[in-house]
């Protein structure tokens, strides 16, 4: 028995690095995983790689293609046990210098588009009477970032939004839950200067940035009974030292 077997999980940014970590772990814990992402080609790839059951090209930021993925996975595998929600994005740019169509992109992407996934999965998970929900927050989002307001904001969003969901479904059998990583060596940080990651490596107690598969087991505990029914509304953070709140 795998601790995942016959669950049905979507993943969403599970064509990028975190994402597409998880949706790996999960498929080796026996889980039916359907990668979700922003590119067709690329997502229709991670899908046949890690040996997924579907996959499906969407836009977090657009209600109606969330919800077109969330009817399209209950009518093929018949029902959605566990969200995990890894799509996003990062920029940098100053508070107060920030074009404010950056922080609404960035907003959209980050906070709006866990809330729509969320909106249209959950009610199928309540109405069973069992489901799991993994916010991938960061740990910007509880000690902020230099030019990273927007990030930190949605990412702050995101705990705050997850506590509240929790709140409500928790007695319907739905665990909602976040991971807040430090530092991970993905595409999302690879165009960041060698001299900021140097800083930032200096400033961790482990002097060295995560792998998101040291991002994935946590989302396998989180998605697992019994190892994940106690956790209501919680941000863990596998942040290298980072923060320890
Ligand atoms: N890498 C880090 O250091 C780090 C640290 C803390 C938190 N995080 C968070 O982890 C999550 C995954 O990040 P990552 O590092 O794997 O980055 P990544 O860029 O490798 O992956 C992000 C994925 O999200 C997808 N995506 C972006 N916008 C989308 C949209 N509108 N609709 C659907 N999919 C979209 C991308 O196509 C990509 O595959 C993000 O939420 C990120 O904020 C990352």
């Amino acid at each position: 028995m795998r601790a995942l077997d016959e669950r049905i999980a979507l993943v969403t940014g599970g064509a990028g690095g975190i994402g597409r970590a998880i949706a790996e772990a999960y498929a080796r814990e026996g889980a039916q995983v359907i990668v979700a992402d922003r590119d067709a080609g690329a997502t229709a790839e991670a899908a046949a790689d890690i040996g997924a059951a579907g996959h499906r090209a969407i836009d977090v930021t657009d209600a109606a293609s969330v919800e077109a993925a969330i009817i399209a996975t209950v009518r093929a595998h018949g029902r959605i046990d566990v969200l995990v929600n890894s799509a996003g994005i990062l920029t940098e740019a100053p508070a107060t210098a920030m074009d404010p169509a950056t922080w609404a992109e960035t907003i959209a992407v980050d906070l709006t588009g866990v809330f729509h996934c969320c909106r249209y999965a959950v009610p199928h998970m309540v109405e069973r009477g069992w489901g799991r929900v993994i916010n991938i927050a960061s740990q910007l989002g509880i000690k902020g970032g230099r030019s990273l307001a927007h990030y930190a904001a949605a990412k702050a969003g995101v705990i705050g939004f997850t506590k509240s969901l929790a709140l409500e479904v928790a007695e319907h059998g739905v665990l909602v839950n976040a991971i807040a990583p430090g530092p991970i060596e993905t595409p999302m940080v690879a165009g960041i200067t060698e001299e900021w990651k140097a800083a930032k490596r200096a400033e961790l107690p482990l002097g060295r940035f995560g792998r998101p598969e040291e991002i994935a087991p946590t989302a396998v505990l989180l998605a697992s009974d019994p190892g994940g029914n106690l956790y209501v509304g919680q941000t863990l953070g596998p942040n290298s030292g980072d923060v320890m709140p």
